[in-house]
């Protein structure tokens, strides 16, 4: 377990890398103002679920698996990884990306906004 979240980490890493601009430069200090459109659903604290599952340790876990969380089929089933980049384009059309989700969230259109949250989360809200 600790080794795959290891290499899911570093693949997220790598990914990070490879798409540059894009993705590279989220701003965890201003990722934290836009956290603040999850918050009514989401915590930063482990196991505290709220309408949505806690996102502690969202960055390198597979898809549907925070722990107590009653999650929908579509997300379960979804067979994907959050990393920067999946986390991007979910964030970007949450019912596109993952269709049949729950998420009931309209997404963040602006590039930027994504960027930064994500590194909000990959800080652990520090
Ligand atoms: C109205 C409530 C609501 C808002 C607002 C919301 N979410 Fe969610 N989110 C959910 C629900 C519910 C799920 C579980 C979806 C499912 O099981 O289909 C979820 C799932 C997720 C997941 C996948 C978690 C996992 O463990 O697989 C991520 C990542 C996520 N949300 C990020 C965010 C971010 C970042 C924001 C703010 C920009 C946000 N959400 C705003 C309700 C919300």
């Amino acid at each position: 377990m600790v080794r795959y979240l290891f290499s899911a980490v570093a693949a997220a890493g790598l990914l990070t890398a490879i798409s540059g601009a894009a993705l590279a430069d989220g701003d965890a200090e201003a990722g934290k103002k836009v956290f603040n459109k999850c918050k009514i659903c989401h915590t930063l604290e482990a196991g505290v679920n709220k309408v949505g599952p806690s996102l502690a340790g969202v960055v390198g876990r597979p898809a549907g698996t925070g722990e107590g969380f009653k999650y929908s089929e579509a997300m379960a089933g979804s067979g994907l990884t959050w990393d920067a980049a999946t986390i991007d384009q979910y964030l970007a059309d949450p019912k596109g990306f993952v269709p049949g989700n729950k998420m009931a969230f309209v997404g963040l259109k602006k590039e930027e906004d994504r960027a930064n949250v994500i590194a909000y989360l990959q800080s652990g809200g520090q």
